[in-house]
């Protein structure tokens, strides 16, 4: 059981194996937050808040005249609005005189055994063998009478606590939300920093890490996608942190559109942070009776440092989001043609990577962008889901058929969300695409988004999507996104509804994604924006991988892989091997070291094969026996971080079997100097009292002894060159 209840019913204990969250109404009804940290018992920790007369901090009328009883002041969960908290506020409300005080306060409790789906969108779900309780507290408004629902679920093996909110207009009158996070916490004490993850489109999440104070420090997008520039997820620690030691919270939002995360240390030193849907281009109207969701944030504290925090995520959203066939079982080695062919290509081209790739011991080729409608570029096509059966010289039926017949599973692209000006699809409903009228549109790749909020143009895509599905034995689809939402307006949306298109959009992609898969169960599907660009736990429930970078250059992918892998699975992160020199950085690296980083993921290739030595198709046949030698491991193992990105001159990694039977570690030599330094590798997660065997070496050494010191390389490596080392379990 990981919810308490004490003190009257009025002090709530969230206990998971290693932390506690704790909260408190107060003799005013305010919920107070007491709590984060490290676990220890359940009991009421109101004293640990220090009460004073504070200038410029009024009081509430219930005070009474008690100076030292400020809601500016205090730490709180659902913090009041207009009502005396200076600090940012979640909720932010305009009732219908126009006022927009928000004063929230505690009315009563119940909890559920089981989680809580978000209605509409992904969330942790609950699996046969555990199941995350929920606590649902509901907050009553004090004048409007405006009803808010707390939601706290806890996952207490695996140290997740996860918030949402339903705000309900219980009220006489339309209310307009203008603001609507999905968690405030109050840290009463201490310093922290903010680790976010932050790039650009081909470079996405490099690690930052700032201290946070009185200036508030925020990411966040308003792309209409989380983005290739911040991610929405985002690491609170203390400033002296690391890896394996100290204090940090993780705050991982379960969304693909607009967000924002924001931290910042008030007058009194404590410290607020927030989460949820960004409130620019937000304004939500309910009218009587309605409720509106946020999105679920999942929680989870390490008190033993950053490596710890992510096998946390990488456990939860392996097996309580990823969903469907591919959640467990192997995922196939895949050939993709995009940048071997780029839009160049027809059906013998396709034919002739795929019989290569096939004898090669590839089982998946993947048709990327080109295959329909008119679309030798990216300037038009997009809409237009019909086979362009001249280009592919038959149908995709036939093209499946004889993959299948080499024994190759059949993939396709697609990006449905998206429409092309120059497209039969946009001839016949301009008013799809989100656009001003009277207003020329900004231009993103030369195309227009589809205004995914409305059901008709689903509809429309769920057809044309499973027309291509059901006629030919198509096993994986590639699910892109090439460009930012902008110039908003919906054609069905009424003007006082013009903020809630966002939110509606990404609603809309949720359930489209939802249909097809309850259309086409065991489709495999790999989430994808020009690469890395909606990269997000939410779309981890569609497509248990997500094609990470556009970025293929391995070295480059040193940094991509680790930045995304402080949240998100390794088996998440789609990793192929491609052509040098590389098509985005020009850089030459070998195939042995392009094969050792992508190891580190949902394997795959990116070239054509016909073009490759006699040598590097040795590789190949390697390189996949490796794969899938290491797939318990790079796939369901723990994840161990062994270096930074910065100032070193390798950066190395390594995976721990859930039962310590093996492990690996991969080593790429990032830069040389002269009289080099030796590169001793730490090793890290080893079972401290077994014996284990080094293939690097033969040298067999205890658990104990790995873990404490480690291997030396005998030989410095050259730049760009790389190793993979596997410890095994021996008997000697
Ligand atoms: C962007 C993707 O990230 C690429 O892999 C490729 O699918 C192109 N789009 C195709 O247009």
């Amino acid at each position: 059981m990981g919810i308490f209840v004490s003190g009257n019913d009025r002090v709530f204990t969230l206990q998971t194996k290693d932390s506690t969250y704790q909260m408190k109404a107060d003799t005013h009804d305010v919920l107070l937050h007491t709590y984060y940290g490290k676990r220890i018992d359940p009991e009421d920790l109101e004293e640990l808040i220090f009460k004073a007369d504070v200038g410029f901090s009024g009081n509430p009328p219930e005070a009474n005249g008690d100076r030292t009883y400020s809601l500016d002041c205090l730490p709180q969960e659902l913090p009041s609005s207009g009502v005396g908290d200076y600090r940012d506020d979640m909720l932010r409300l305009t009732h219908a005189d126009g006022s927009t005080a928000a004063d929230f306060r505690f009315q009563g409790w119940e909890i559920s055994p089981l989680s809580r789906p978000v209605p509409g969108m992904p969330a942790l779900y609950d699996t046969p063998e555990e199941s995350g309780e929920t606590l649902i507290i509901t907050m009553r408004e004090k004048v409007s009478g405006i009803t808010v629902r707390l939601y706290y679920g806890v996952f207490e093996e695996e140290n997740i606590i996860t918030r949402s909110i339903q705000v309900e207009n219980s009220g006489k009158t339309p209310v307009v939300l203008e603001k609507a996070l999905s968690c405030s916490l109050d840290y009463l004490f201490g310093d922290y920093e903010m680790i976010h993850f932050s790039g650009r489109h081909a470079m996405e999440r490099s690690l930052y890490r700032v201290p946070v104070g009185p200036a508030c420090v925020s990411v966040g997008s308003i792309r209409g996608t989380s983005s290739h520039q911040q991610n929405p997820g985002v690491i609170l620690c203390r400033p002296e942190t690391t890896e394996d030691f100290g204090d940090c919270y993780g705050f991982c939002l379960v969304y693909s559109g607009n967000f924002q995360f924001s931290a910042q240390k008030d007058q009194r030193g404590q410290t607020r942070v927030q989460m949820g849907i960004h409130p620019d281009w937000f304004r939500f109207t309910l009218e009587p009776g309605e409720v509106f969701d946020t999105p679920q944030v999942i929680l989870s504290y390490s008190p033993n440092g950053l490596t710890t925090l992510s096998q946390q995520y990488h456990d939860i959203l392996r097996e309580h989001m990823c969903r469907g066939v591919y959640k467990h079982a192997p995922r196939p080695v895949l050939i993709n043609n995009w940048e071997a062919t780029y839009f160049n290509f027809n059906r013998e081209k396709i034919l002739n990577i795929a019989r290569q790739a096939s004898q090669l011991g590839i089982e998946m080729l993947v048709l990327d962008d080109g295959w329909f409608g008119k679309r030798d570029d990216d300037n038009s096509g997009l809409g237009d889901w019909f086979v362009n059966e001249k280009k592919m010289g038959g149908t995709l039926k036939q093209l499946g058929e004889d993959l299948h017949a080499m024994g190759m599973k059949f993939g396709l692209w697609f990006e449905p969300e998206m429409i092309s000006e120059d497209s039969d699809l946009y001839r016949a409903h301009p008013d799809w695409a989100i656009q001003i009228p009277g207003r020329e549109p900004n231009r993103g790749r030369n195309q227009l988004v589809l205004d995914m909020s409305r059901k008709e143009i689903r509809d429309y895509l769920l057809e044309r999507i499973s027309d291509i599905l059901g006629k030919a034995p198509i096993d994986y689809v590639k699910w892109d996104v090439n460009r930012s939402i902008c110039d908003l307006y919906s054609h069905t949306l009424s003007p006082k509804q013009s903020g809630e298109i966002f939110h509606r959009h990404i609603l809309g992609v949720y359930d489209l994604l939802e249909r097809i898969l309850e259309r086409f169960p065991d489709l495999l599907l790999e989430g994808c924006s020009g690469g890395g660009g909606r990269f997000d736990a939410a779309m981890l429930y569609y497509s248990p991988q997500i094609w990470c970078s556009d970025n293929t250059d391995a070295i480059n992918r040193l940094s991509i892989q680790y930045g995304t892998s402080f949240f998100y699975p390794i088996s998440a992160m789609g990793a192929h091997i491609s052509a040098v020199p590389n098509h985005q950085t020009g850089r030459s690296t070998s195939f042995k070291t392009r094969g050792n980083v992508a190891l580190s993921g949902s394997f795959g290739y990116e070239l054509d094969l016909n073009r490759v030595s006699d040598e590097e198709k040795e590789m190949v046949k390697e390189q996949i026996a490796t794969f899938k030698h290491f797939y318990d491991l790079t796939h369901e193992g723990d994840y161990y971080r062994l270096t930074g990105m910065r100032d070193q001159e390798f950066v190395a990694w390594e995976f721990v079997a859930k039962d310590k039977s093996h492990a690996m570690l991969t080593m790429v030599k990032t830069d040389s100097q002269g009289n080099p330094l030796p590169v001793h590798l730490p090793v890290k997660g080893l079972d401290e009292n077994r014996k284990y065997v080094c293939s690097y070496n033969g040298s067999i050494h205890s658990g104990r002894v790995w873990n404490q010191c480690g291997l030396t390389l005998p030989i410095v490596p050259t730049e760009y060159d790389s190793l993979v080392v596997e410890w095994s379990e021996s008997d000697a």
